[in-house]
């Protein structure tokens, strides 16, 4: 299959005139904002902290870097580069983008992958993000039980039975929480791009910072708050970031390939790659804004948020106030045990541990609420190219699925089951099959040398010629050797859980679903686009 090239794309004048009316970021900083955004999140405070100190802490560092360098910058600077691509000849939603710049209609079904992946994400990260906002607000009201916090975990979030969620009677916090997450992320989405997405960003990643830096001055400054010898600060950072770990050398960290795994799982879950976000937002670029420096920025804002100051915070100061004992493999592998369960130990136990609690929880929503809505807009987008309609329309369709499966992520909870089903197939599978295809387009199919001198066009920076050959051989092929070697790893094991149970069915019931109404709204996108290009000469500008 030969794709076109960059220089082969033409401009068609319907869409071009679709596209003078269209959204652009508002201010310079607009899209960074939005792609940081979206990158900073859950995965970022409580997935990082206890990923990092279960794969060997600093030996962690280097496949992380590794991953970070070779997959998640490239494949960010491809998404980037494919969304303006195509937002400057008016299309917007991935689907459109993939068409776009390959020219073929086929293209566009693997492009509507993108969009059912974040309509999923969307689904249950709306439930944790509800999650978020109510420990945020007990912290707030002074509601936070003092202690028992798995039982408390489990009764809020109904995880020891399904339908436990919603039947909690009518003072449940939690399901209120649930609908407030919805309302907001709706109706910052139907703001739009500047109105919204933008001018919330740029409200809260500084808020966020804030609340972040107030909390890393309040660990550092600890001095050793139980008095127990060796568990102070700097132990709490040996604990973590220590490349030898107590019956494991670096060279026996490094030499399991789970540890790379894990590695480039978190860079991909974090950066948001794959996921066709950052080509939606990329797409309400101008032509000639800078891509290249904007995608290194927003990279590196994430990097820096999860590898330095929520590295500095979470597990040392739960090694502070808790030592190692309950730092278990268990509690650090899982986010939500060690977000949800651990950390409320260590507030409870930090002098005016309610504020910071608040801070924390609260910042946690904020990282949260950047991120889903930037999941929500390229089901949105989707919907006004394919049907035509407009936004009201394309949000009420939206907010209607999503949060049906966001109730069904809260109905059946038991042991967060269709939660971590969902999550499984479409945030770890489907994410690294979408990123491959972006690379193919960028690197094999635009062809690597027009798509790089996309990628500088109105840039203040210059990739080093040698990225050619990291952008054709070396990420395509780290891609597939980490997704073949996961695949082999686990997924045989899940395959059998979807016979065993009948939540593991319905999850994935739901997951095809949502494809084939992408598939279907795609299909009517193609015919418009069909004709429209049938009414207009394509002409270059
Ligand atoms: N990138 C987002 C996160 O880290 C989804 O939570």
């Amino acid at each position: 299959m030969r794709l076109r090239t960059a220089d082969e794309i033409p401009f068609q004048r319907k869409r071009l005139e679709k596209q003078m009316n269209h959204e652009k970021w508002a201010g310079r900083f607009g899209a960074i904002l939005a792609v940081a955004g979206s990158a900073i999140g859950l995965g970022n405070f409580i997935r990082f902290p206890g990923q990092a100190a279960l794969y060997g802490g600093g030996a962690f560092i280097i496949p992380y870097i590794a991953a970070f360098v070779l997959l998640g910058l490239p494949i960010a600077w491809m998404e980037w580069t494919i969304g303006r691509y195509a937002g400057v000849r008016g299309f917007n939603s991935v689907p459109g983008i993939f068409r776009c710049v390959t020219g073929k209609r086929s293209m566009s079904y693997a492009g509507s992958l993108c969009v059912t992946l974040t309509m999923i994400i969307t689904m249950y990260y709306l439930f944790i993000e509800s999650w978020c906002l109510a420990y945020a607000l007990r912290y707030l009201f002074d509601t936070m039980p003092g202690g028992h916090f798995n039982t408390f975990f489990t009764a809020s979030t109904g995880a020891g039975g399904n339908g436990d969620f919603f039947a909690q009677g009518y003072f449940n916090l939690n399901l209120y929480c649930l609908a407030a997450c919805i309302l907001i992320n709706y109706v910052l989405i139907y703001q739009g791009i500047v109105k919204g997405i933008e001018r919330f960003c740029a409200f809260a990643m500084p808020a966020l910072f804030i609340c972040l830096l107030i909390i890393l001055v309040r660990v550092i400054t600890l001095g050793n708050p139980t008095g127990i010898p060796g568990q102070d600060f700097i132990s709490g950072l040996g604990f973590v970031w220590n490349p030898s770990q107590p019956g494991k050398t670096m060279v026996q960290s490094l030499s399991n390939p789970e540890t790379w795994l894990a590695a480039a799982g978190q860079v991909f879950f974090s950066l948001s790659l794959g996921f066709g976000v950052i080509c939606t937002y990329a797409s309400y670029t101008k032509r000639n804004d800078d891509i290249c420096l904007s995608s290194l920025t927003a990279a590196a804002a994430n990097g820096f948020c999860e590898a330095v100051l929520a590295a500095l915070i979470i597990v040392p100061a739960a090694f502070m106030f808790i030592g190692p004992a309950l730092l278990t493999p268990e509690n650090l592998n899982s986010s939500f045990t060690l977000g949800f369960q651990v950390l409320p130990q260590v507030f409870a136990s930090m002098p005016a541990g309610h504020f910071f609690g608040f801070l924390f929880f609260f910042l946690l929503f904020l990282a949260a609420v950047t991120s889903s809505i930037s999941t929500i807009q390229p089901g949105i987008t989707l919907m006004e190219e394919g049907l035509n309609v407009g936004r009201k329309a394309s949000v009420a369709v939206m907010a209607l699925i999503t949060s049906f499966g966001a109730f069904f992520t809260a109905y059946f909870t038991k042991n967060l089951l269709a939660l971590d089903t969902l999550d499984f197939w479409v945030a770890n599978v489907l994410i690294f099959i979408m990123a491959g295809v972006q690379v193919i387009i960028f690197a094999w199919g635009m062809g690597v040398k027009s798509s790089m001198e996309e990628l500088h066009r109105g840039s203040q920076i210059r990739l080093p010629h040698w990225f050619v050959f990291v952008f054709k051989y070396i990420t395509p092929l780290y891609l597939a050797v980490i997704f073949v070697t996961w695949c082999y790893s686990s997924f045989l094991d899940r395959l059998r859980d979807i016979a065993a149970d009948t939540v593991v069915q319905l999850s994935i019931g739901l997951i095809l679903f949502i494809m084939m109404f992408n598939f279907l709204i795609t299909s009517q996108a193609n015919r418009r686009w069909g004709k429209e290009q049938k009414e207009d000469n394509d002409y270059t500008i």
